[in-house]
């Protein structure tokens, strides 16, 4: 396919390099509101739809945070217990756990106040798949953040999900961590006119000599994905390679509807 199209390399992929992706607004918006939240130490949920670019956005920050300034912890999984969490937290930073749940909190706490206080730096933690979390992990979260009897936090915390986990955070008691939400942001989808952008750097960044994908294919990806990256992806994929099969060198409308079809 990539000789085919004349491309030089495979575009639509998880695997694009950080100095790749693309600015949509709403991707500018969430890097902004991190690099603030980093900077000054804050607690911040960012939310969004499946596909629409969460995790990439943490991707594009804990690739530009200077390591002179920053130490960063990014955890994806969703089964997270407080006690799996301290123990990834101090072995990630080099500290054997103690066996104890009250004493790796200890150590928790101590290792924290020691990057910022010690090494000045800050410590970052990322949180992603947040919506899967049982309401004791959740819960965990005001003491994760609770420093010198709650007037200070050395650490940025960054918890990542799904629309629900905004809506799980409502719930009565949950108020306590919902109130100490510093920072939030909700991604939204590409526009249409983002998504024929988004198209074309993709195929750009392979460097595709001439345009692949119509006019009206493009639009009928706009209408199918609803300009949420990852389904822009699949379809694009799709849509290349049913061309490809059918020997045209341009990806038009039908190719598009038949992989929908098919979907
Ligand atoms: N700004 C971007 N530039 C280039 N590609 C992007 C961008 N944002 C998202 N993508 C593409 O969309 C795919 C899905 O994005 P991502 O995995 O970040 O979504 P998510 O919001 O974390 O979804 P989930 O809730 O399922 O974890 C990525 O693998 C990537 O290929
Ligand atoms: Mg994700």
């Amino acid at each position: 396919m990539i000789d085919f199209f004349e491309m030089k390399g495979v575009p639509f992929t998880r695997e694009i390099a950080p100095h790749q992706l693309f600015d949509s607004s709403s991707y500018k918006e969430a890097a902004a509101r991190l690099e603030y939240a980093v900077q000054n130490r804050q607690f911040c949920l960012l939310t969004g739809e499946a596909g629409m670019g969460k995790s990439t956005a943490v991707r594009g920050l804990v690739q530009q945070l200077d390591p002179v300034h920053y130490r960063y912890l990014y955890i994806c999984d969703s089964g997270l217990t407080p006690k799996l969490f301290y123990r990834e937290v101090l072995q990630c930073f080099g500290i054997q756990p103690a066996h104890r749940a009250p004493e790796a909190k200890r150590q928790y706490q101590a290792l924290m106040l020691d990057i910022y206080e010690n090494e000045k730096k800050i410590p970052v933690i990322i949180l992603d798949e947040a919506h899967h979390f049982s309401e004791s992990m959740l819960q965990e979260l005001r003491f994760v953040l609770n420093f010198k009897e709650d007037s200070m936090s050395p650490l940025s915390l960054i918890i990542v999900g799904q629309q629900s986990l905004r809506n799980q955070l409502k719930i009565k008691h949950l108020e306590a961590i919902e109130q100490r939400i510093q920072m939030r942001y909700q991604m939204v989808a590409l526009t249409e006119e983002e998504t024929a952008a988004y198209i074309q750097h993709q195929l750009k960044a392979v460097e595709t000599p001439h345009e692949i994908f119509s006019e009206e294919a493009t639009q009928a990806i706009y209408q199918f994905s609803k300009g949420i990256p990852r389904k822009i992806n699949s379809l694009c994929s799709l849509s290349l390679m049913d061309a490809r099969l059918q020997g045209n060198k341009i990806v038009g409308r039908s190719h598009v509807e038949r992989v929908m079809n098919e979907w």
